[in-house]
């Protein structure tokens, strides 16, 4: 029997873990639950015992692998990974692996929920405006950007998407217009949705030279990574127009200087909230403690990125 932590600093909804439990202790192990944690020493103490570990956005360092003295595998019940020192974990024989695609819908309806609010004001009384109509470019097209694409087309709008190697056909039978380049979305757009992961190659890929491009009254929404986003830039581009806007699910960096000067045409919550749903919560937890038995028990690594 192996012990299976859920460690997880902004906690699961308890359907969830329940529905988790049932997983492992079906599959013959024990889960220890760590949540709601505020310091590093309590993930610490808690992975010495644990066989395998699932995480959401919770930091998964050198410290912890190393901590980890009989730690097998780590999942990233989510998509993005760039919480997890895969050079760490590759060196202590710790195999890493993600859930993709699990909570996409939930981001997406976040995006979507976010652009709303917003196109109408924050419903403050004063008129807004509507989504149908407006063009929506979507940056990156995995798993999140197809929903973003099918809810955009029920809205009304006209759907663009730009990939890196992107299979355009797959696209036109979404029917969404392949974009030929970022500078082809940021320019023709009126919402413009990131969906890139954070990797050394997306750190601050959205930058003036793109932001500029952006056509009169449009919206950022930004539901990746804060880091993609070279937010310098994005000030300084909300500075020089007065119509830009910028959504996120996740504090900005520099939160005090957007707050300050453009609390009107900015949105985020106190927490990062694209996949906060209890089903995204039971579809990313289940399927990691599903490839945690799987692994534990049969050596399957599906979804490994280490
Ligand atoms: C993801 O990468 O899956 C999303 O950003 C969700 O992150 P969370 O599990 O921390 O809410």
């Amino acid at each position: 029997m192996g012990t299976i932590l859920l460690a997880t600093e902004k906690p699961f909804a308890a359907e969830a873990v329940e529905k988790i439990r049932t997983v492992v202790t079906g599959g013959g192990h024990q889960l220890a639950l760590l949540e709601n944690y505020t310091e590093k020493q309590q993930l610490l103490n808690a992975v010495a015992d644990a066989d395998a570990l699932i995480v959401r956005s919770d930091i998964v360092d050198a410290d912890v692998i190393n901590a980890g003295n009989h730690l097998k595998i780590v999942v990233r019940a989510g998509a993005g990974y760039d919480n997890l020192d895969l050079k760490s974990a590759s060196a202590n024989n710790v195999v890493c692996m993600n859930t993709p695609g699990q909570n996409a819908n939930a981001v997406a309806e976040c995006a979507f929920g976010m652009m709303l609010f917003m196109a109408r004001k924050q419903f403050s009384g004063s008129s807004g405006t509507e989504l149908r109509g407006k063009n929506l470019g979507i940056v990156g097209y995995g798993n999140i950007g197809r929903y973003m694409a099918q809810i955009g087309r029920g809205f009304g709008m006209d759907v663009y998407a730009y990939k890196r190697n992107m299979d355009r056909l797959a696209m036109e039978i979404d029917g969404v217009t392949p974009a030929s380049s970022f500078e082809d979305v940021f320019e023709h757009c009126q919402y413009i949705s990131l969906h890139l992961p954070s990797t050394a190659e997306t750190k601050g890929v959205i930058n003036y030279h793109l932001l500029r491009l952006m056509p009169k009254g449009a919206m950022l929404v930004n539901t990746a990574r804060v880091d993609v986003v070279n937010e310098d830039d994005l000030l300084k581009l909300m500075e020089e127009r007065s119509d830009i806007q910028y959504v996120s699910d996740f504090i900005p960096k520099q939160e005090s200087v957007f707050k300050e000067k453009f609390a009107k045409r900015i949105f985020y919550p106190a927490k990062k909230m694209g996949a906060q749903t209890e089903e995204a919560n039971v579809n990313a937890g289940i399927a990691a403690a599903k490839q945690i038995l799987d692994f534990l028990d049969k050596g399957i690594d599906t979804f490994r990125v280490n």
